[in-house]
């Protein structure tokens, strides 16, 4: 297919859960709008699940095929972009070795996200207690014992992420704020390299942010599958009905008719993103015009309809295993030729017989 713009765009997205709200209206709403404009390769990014869960493998493929039909669902068109399966491409692994080769050790041990999700893993462990307890513990971790609970792989995620850009020349990367540190570590390696072997085949690239960067979750907090407070893309409408009635909401609304503050209420936020009519919407609840139960079911009839012709498209694509299998192939055909050329290139200026 044509694209209005020559540019590539590359992104992925672990298979560590199904995908909820916040993943849709942060980051794949976006694929969804750019496959019109520019050439797309979007990707299961498996390999980067196994740097955390390398001893637990038993979902990985089937969250993988989850997470593919869930884009298709959502309109990713494989007329339009690539989708494919990171490791269906041994390219990439092979860059990575070569990349990590000129990465210094130090930009992935500052590395922010490093920690966090050290942290992250941490309190897993620990499941089941208070957060502050697994903070506490985390915070009188010796470095060597970090060490332990980490491995190879997972300090070298930045050097796979990079490389998965990278070995596109892309030009724009749609992801969450959460992304910044690695999107600056994936231009960083772009100009090393091409500092170091004086070339200007690694193209550095930048983030593309949504206008909706933080959804929140049904607590207020950021919508996350590790707060468990979140709304999947397939759940059945009569179960979302259930957790649109238990969002959280302005907390000094007693009655009714209270008058209360609709920035900082979750329901508020959805009506947003869901109601065209959201500031009167504002105005009601400024007012207390309206009742936090009647907003709730308001929201929720808004939501419906959308949610059940989701579903609908994801039954569809659930029931044709073979047409799945065809688009990742076609996918993986397409990435392997864009990455096989960058690999060449690379390989070339590194003297690499
Ligand atoms: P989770 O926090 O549930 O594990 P991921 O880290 O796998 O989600 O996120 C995948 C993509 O979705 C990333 O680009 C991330 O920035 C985006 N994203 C995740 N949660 C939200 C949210 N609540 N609001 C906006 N974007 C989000
Ligand atoms: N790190 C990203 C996340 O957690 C997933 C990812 C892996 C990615 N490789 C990528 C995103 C390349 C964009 C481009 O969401």
């Amino acid at each position: 297919m044509e694209h209005i713009k020559n540019d590539i765009v590359v992104s992925g997205m672990r298979p560590t859960g199904r995908l909820h709200l916040g993943n849709y209206f942060g980051a794949l709403r976006n694929f969804v709008e750019l496959q019109n404009k520019y050439k797309c390769y979007f990707f299961v990014a498996d390999l980067h699940a196994l740097t955390t869960a390398a001893e637990n493998t038993e979902n990985l493929a089937f969250n993988s095929k989850q997470m593919v039909i869930d884009w298709l669902a959502a309109g990713l068109d494989p007329e339009k972009c690539s989708i494919f399966v990171q490791s269906h491409i041994p390219e990439i692994s092979e860059l990575t070795t070569l990349l990590g080769m000129i990465t210094p050790l130090g930009w992935l041990l500052r590395n922010p996200t490093y920690k966090e999700q050290l942290n992250e893993l941490f309190r897993k462990k620990y499941a089941g207690q208070e957060d502050k307890i697994a903070a506490e513990k985390m915070a009188m971790l010796t470095e060597a014992e970090l060490s332990e609970m980490s491995s190879f792989g997972f300090l070298g995620y930045p050097v796979l992420m990079a490389t998965d850009i990278l070995i596109h020349k892309a030009a724009y990367v749609p992801v969450g704020q959460d992304q910044t540190a690695h999107m600056e570590i994936a231009r960083d390696t772009a100009r090393r390299f091409n500092d170091i072997y004086d070339t200007d085949i690694l193209v550095e690239p930048k983030p593309l942010f949504t206008s909706i960067p933080k959804v929140p979750g049904l607590d207020g907090r950021k919508m996350s599958k590790s707060y468990g407070n979140t709304i999947e893309l397939g759940e059945e409408p009569e179960a979302v009905r259930k957790k649109v009635m238990s969002m959280f909401t302005d907390p000094n609304k007693q009655k009714a008719n209270d008058p209360a503050n609709p920035d900082g209420c979750t329901v508020f936020a959805f009506h947003k993103i869901y109601n065209p009519d959201f500031e009167k919407r504002a105005q009601e609840c400024r007012a207390g015009a309206l009742g936090c139960v009647a907003c709730k079911k308001h929201l929720f009839e808004l939501m419906e309809k959308e949610i059940t012709e989701f579903n609908q498209r994801r039954d569809f694509y659930a029931k044709d295993e073979a047409l799945l299998k065809k688009i990742l192939s076609r996918g993986a055909e397409a990435a392997r030729e864009s990455a096989s050329k960058t690999l060449a290139e690379v390989k070339k200026v590194m003297k690499v017989l």
